[in-house]
């Protein structure tokens, strides 16, 4: 696993747009795996500016996102292609039909088998991930198995508290998600991982330092992954006592 320190947050989120439009460039029909919440949002912003100056075309790429809050329907503000929509697909010459957010409505047993075969139908080539301050990629929260493939995940109550700041009131955050699984996330072929902020600590500390492996840290699976990159920037690492050996 790369670990890349930058000077700041704005830093690390160009370096992940550059390694997705690098992939994008190399191979126009691309699948990107995307990622929603705070943090990705300055990648998106990255790779709007390179679409808008002519530096990359979106017309061939695909897109399937980790993850979507069961009980948002797709046009609810909080719901995750709500903000794919409006953060990225809306500004850049990507074909819609060739974007896939798991449905959080309806009949959730067959959105979660749709979603798994949406996976095998072609694998990912670059995946972006945040991290949750519990240590979660995608919704897998820490517990004392994690699973494989697909699925509903009860979300803990650190996320719920965490994700509570974009909606009304803590009452409004789901208490459920549609998630790839970890195998899912394994499995795509490259992991850019970006991580700021003081909550962030705990779970960065263990991801980047050592060698271990925690289920009570999902994010540290990545470490056995053969082409993962963590970006973390200069506060962070200070903070989690990080020094490049
Ligand atoms: P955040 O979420 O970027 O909003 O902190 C990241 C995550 O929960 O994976």
């Amino acid at each position: 696993m790369k670990i890349i320190v930058t000077e700041n947050y704005d830093r690390s989120c160009e370096i992940a747009a550059k390694m997705i439009a690098d992939v994008i460039r190399a191979k126009p029909d691309a699948r990107l795996g995307l990622a929603t919440g705070g943090t990705a949002e300055a990648v998106y912003t990255y790779l709007i500016k390179e679409y808008k100056e002519g530096n990359l075309d979106f017309s061939k790429v695909s897109t399937v996102n980790l993850d979507e809050y069961v009980g948002l329907s797709p046009d609810h503000p909080q719901s995750y292609r709500y903000y794919m929509d409006n953060k990225l697909f809306n500004h850049v010459n990507i074909d819609k039909k060739n974007t896939y957010v798991v449905s959080g409505i309806g009949d959730i047993e067959k959105n979660v088998a749709e979603f798994q075969r949406k996976l095998q139908e072609k694998p990912i080539d670059i995946q972006l991930l945040g991290i949750g301050v519990n240590g979660h990629i995608g919704f897998n929260e820490p517990n004392s198995v994690l699973k494989e493939k697909t699925h509903v995940e009860e979300l803990d109550e650190s996320t719920i508290r965490a994700n509570s700041r974009f909606f009304r009131n803590i009452d409004e955050v789901p208490r459920k998600a549609i998630t790839m699984g970890i195998g899912d996330i394994m499995r795509a072929k490259c992991l850019v991982l970006v991580a700021t902020g003081k909550a962030k600590a705990q779970a960065i500390r263990s991801l980047v330092i050592g060698d271990e492996i925690y289920c009570r840290n999902p994010s540290t699976m990545i470490k056995l992954h053969q082409n993962a990159t963590v970006i973390i920037d200069n506060e962070l690492a200070e903070l989690v006592g990080y020094k490049k050996d």
